[in-house]
């Protein structure tokens, strides 16, 4: 198993199921975890995947991605709208970055609609909820796979 993606996941993600479930859904993060891995697996891929609420250890390992992932998925939560310190970390990387939110964040207030991970990620995934993690895990096989295509 070649591939190894990160899925990284920023703060207040970690209360999932019972933050504002009418917004980010009945689903924990390690039911999401179980689901998405379990896609990545059926596509001959391992998923790494945390969360944090400190945008310190967010960059620590956006920067292990660096080194040993093949794709990033990156839920930054709020960070996604402020953290220069995250958009700088992630410039540092070769590989693809699928920016992720379970809500739809331009249908949501207008601080939201700011988004520092956008200018840096290949794709954006938003307001499929829990699908999106799935759906995200798809999408960067299937960009590593056309990266190794165009890269030999
Ligand atoms: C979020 C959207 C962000 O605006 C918010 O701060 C979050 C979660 C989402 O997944 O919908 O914490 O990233």
């Amino acid at each position: 198993m070649s591939l190894n993606l990160f899925c990284l996941n920023g703060p207040n993600l970690n209360l999932l199921g019972e933050r504002e479930p009418e917004i980010y859904g009945k689903d924990s993060l390690k039911d999401i975890e179980k689901i998405a891995s379990k896609k990545a697996q059926e596509l001959g891929a391992k998923l790494t995947f945390r969360q944090s609420n400190h945008e310190g250890e967010l960059i620590d390992w956006i920067q292990e991605a660096r080194i040993s992932a093949s794709a990033l998925i990156l839920n930054a939560a709020a960070y996604t709208h402020t953290s220069i310190a995250i958009h700088d970390a992630l410039k540092t990387l070769e590989i693809p970055i699928i920016e992720l939110h379970l809500s739809n964040p331009h249908s949501r207030e207008s601080f939201r609609a700011k988004s520092y991970i956008a200018p840096v990620a290949d794709g954006v995934i938003a307001g499929l909820g829990s699908a999106g993690y799935s759906l995200s895990v798809e999408a960067a096989v299937s960009l590593v796979n056309k990266w190794k295509k165009t890269h030999g």
